[in-house]
């Protein structure tokens, strides 16, 4: 009985030491592919010192800077370190997959990042600010080693800007919040419709006339009622430079994208003599598709278009450049004399061929200034919208370049299987699960961490060629930042674990543990995020 008891005690302080052990779980966002445990914790001193290689200085900043405004905790570089508290290391070998990845050990000797490269050196230090934890003026880690790289090399946030102008401010905490969440591409749709919202040099009216309309169209599509209020906007480029180094300070690369041969109204509106018809016309209010199109059977068209990418390119040095694509309504090619008679000698038998012709014109053109051109994928001329007709998109004999980055958002699965077939890499981005601008009741959380970029039962030989995943904040009915954050937030960080980690290691209860503090950073930010079920 005595003994009993005793052992019982004993088992009683045991179970309790083994509570106390339990360690407290890493929660990350995105979910880092691997982790194991060590007991106990670090607890951090009240000055670290940092040791590094010189070519991460860069990174020791910013790591500095999240020490400091995060945690109030003081730094001291100290290169050379080996009993350093934070030490930072390049190391090599890693496979191309992995090249980005990171580790992280946390012994009771310190804290070591190691990567191959500076950016996977900046996702361990992102890393590493999620899981130190302060607790009464303590700052601890727990111990162990997490070991990570992104599955995907693409893992994009797309703003539009066309619709209604956002701003340096609002695109800077956006990249922010990026960085955070280990996105690496800022997708910028400059050019629409409704608006042109970059700089042009050599033609000034793409923003003087281009970036005006006298008013909004409000509520949904089709509503016909509008707001009265003029709405203006557009970045000197002076603001892209900046916007650029900021983006790549984060080890985000930003991808513009300025729309061709569609959703050119703006651009049509400042210079008529661009559109097919050659009738001047007002920066539309209302939104979807609009039938103003380039004249791109026009010569004097195509040399504004290599003008406006010659400017556009000296701004960005992302290797890849978006030409848009979409959404293309035939109508005005259909009825020109003069497209009709292009399309004829140029042997084209749809405007979807013309199109696809037109498309190569301008691949040609990137591929000499060693640019990738990307585009929507009605680039690829398949029939994707009620408005086109079986017989004007008709395959015919023109092909898509190779090397084209496609960029799938709509039409059956089987459109990116025949892409890939073709030889095409292709990002994917489709509507249904990806399209910020649609509401919590189509696209909840869940649903949004759920979305696998690759699409079901594809060859495992073509995985490889499904570069990564976009999420799309289209702009048409988000006339305010608070409108705006509403739908990003929170589901960004659910694109964000979509396009880092396996598919195998994600787990969306994790995921929901993890969101916490990202909730409540957001909420004293004064972002009002939306429904987090
Ligand atoms: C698109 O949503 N029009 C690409």
């Amino acid at each position: 009985m005595k003994i009993n008891l005793i052992s019982g005690i004993c088992i009683s302080l045991l179970m309790l030491s083994c509570k106390q052990e339990a360690p407290l779980n890493y929660q990350v966002i995105p979910t880092p592919q691997s982790v194991a445990y060590k007991t106990g914790h670090l607890e951090l001193p009240s000055e670290v010192k940092i040791a590094f290689p010189e070519s991460v200085k860069k990174e020791v900043d910013v790591l500095q800077e999240i020490l400091s405004s995060d945690f109030n905790c003081r730094t001291i570089l100290d290169p050379q370190n080996t009993l350093a508290d934070i030490q930072l290391e390049l190391n090599t070998g890693k496979t191309e997959k992995e090249k980005n990845g990171y580790s992280i050990d946390v012994s009771s000797k310190g804290i070591k990042i190691t990567s191959g490269t500076s950016t996977g050196i900046f996702y361990g230090i992102q890393t590493l600010r999620q899981i130190i934890r302060a607790n009464e003026g303590k700052l601890t880690v727990q111990k162990g080693t997490i070991s990570d790289y992104p599955a995907f090399e693409w893992r994009a946030f797309m703003l539009d800007e066309g619709r209604h102008f956002k701003g340096k401010e609002v695109v800077k905490q956006l990249l922010d919040e990026m960085a955070r969440l280990k996105m690496n591409v800022f997708h910028w749709h400059l050019t629409e419709d409704q608006g042109w919202r970059i700089e042009i040099k050599k033609y000034p009216m793409l923003t003087e006339v281009g970036s005006y309309r006298d008013s909004t169209e409000i509520n949904h599509f089709g509503s016909n009622e509008y707001d009265g209020k003029p709405h203006q906007g557009f970045y000197t480029q002076d603001d892209i430079k900046e916007i650029v180094t900021y983006a790549a300070d984060r080890h985000i690369m930003v991808v513009p994208e300025i729309e061709m041969p569609g959703h050119a109204s703006a651009a049509i509106a400042a210079y008529p003599w661009l559109g097919t018809t050659g009738k001047k016309i007002k920066v539309p209010c209302k939104f979807g598709v609009q039938y103003d199109i380039y004249n791109v059977a026009d010569p004097k068209v195509v040399n504004f278009l290599t003008d406006v990418i010659d400017e556009v390119i000296t701004l960005f040095p992302s290797p890849v450049f978006h030409i848009g694509g979409d959404e293309v309504r035939y109508d005005q090619w259909n009825e020109s004399p003069m497209v009709q008679s292009y399309m004829k000698k140029n042997d084209l038998a749809t405007p979807a061929e013309l199109q696809v012709y037109f498309t190569n014109t301008v691949s040609n053109i990137l591929a000499s200034k060693n640019k990738r051109m990307m585009g929507w994928n009605e680039i690829t001329g398949a029939k994707l919208h009620e408005y086109q007709s079986e017989k004007d998109t008709k395959e015919g004999n023109e092909k898509l370049a190779a090397g084209t980055i496609v960029h799938f958002w709509k039409g059956d699965s089987s459109l990116i299987v025949s892409t890939l077939k073709k030889g095409y890499e292709v990002v994917n981005s489709f509507h249904e699960y990806t399209y910020l601008d649609y509401d919590y009741k189509s696209i909840p959380m869940e649903k949004a961490y759920n979305f696998n970029p690759i699409p079901a039962g594809l060859p495992t030989e073509l995985q490889s060629k499904v570069l990564g995943t976009g999420c799309q904040m289209w702009g048409e009915f988000i006339p305010t930042t608070e409108s705006m954050n509403y739908k990003v937030y929170p589901r960004i960080a659910a694109y964000a674990e979509v396009g880092w980690t396996e598919a195998g290691n994600k787990d969306y209860q994790k995921f929901k543990l993890a969101l916490a503090s990202f909730l409540t950073r957001w909420s004293s930010m004064g972002i009002k995020y939306g429904p987090t079920e």
